[in-house]
């Protein structure tokens, strides 16, 4: 089984984006540490990042058909995007959102999560271990549903 972890833009430029906020470890060293969460649950992982909307709202369409879990980092889109929370609508898997900063704690504009009004739980705050632990919530949430 696959968990899809989407990640949308600019997070490409982690490392280098805002490190005082976002941190030092790079997209990959990330991706690193979900696969190694995901080989030890015995599951496969889609780990993917785009800049693009249209195609972050193509890759939710292809988690409802082959997923059986989805974690959500929609960066920017969290705060915008009704075209986001229409597509994670359709999905009948767990949908965990994920970011690595707290946005509660920032600017008001990103208190409001499109992404929340349709996920199952929310992991936030915690930086780069967000990353592993959301890998570990999604692998219960499919052990509790089989
Ligand atoms: C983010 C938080 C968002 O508010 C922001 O737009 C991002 C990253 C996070 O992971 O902390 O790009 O999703």
């Amino acid at each position: 089984r696959t968990i899809f972890l989407l990640n949308g833009p600019n997070l490409n430029l982690l490392g280098q984006r805002e490190p005082e906020i976002y941190g030092r470890e790079t997209l990959a060293d990330l991706e690193a540490r979900a696969r190694a969460r995901a080989t030890t649950h015995g599951l496969r992982l889609e780990f993917r990042q785009t800049n693009s909307e249209g195609e972050l709202v193509s890759w939710i369409h292809e988690a409802r058909t082959d997923g059986a879990a989805l974690i959500l980092n929609a960066a920017g889109y969290t705060h915008t995007s009704v075209a986001v929370l229409d597509a994670l609508k359709t999905l009948e898997i767990p949908v965990i959102e994920l970011h690595l900063s707290n946005p509660h704690r920032r600017e008001a504009f990103r208190h409001h999560s499109y992404v929340s009004l349709a996920a199952t739980a929310v992991i936030a705050g915690l930086g780069p271990l967000g990353y592993e632990l959301s890998v570990d919530a999604a692998a219960g949430l499919i052990a509790a549903r089989a």
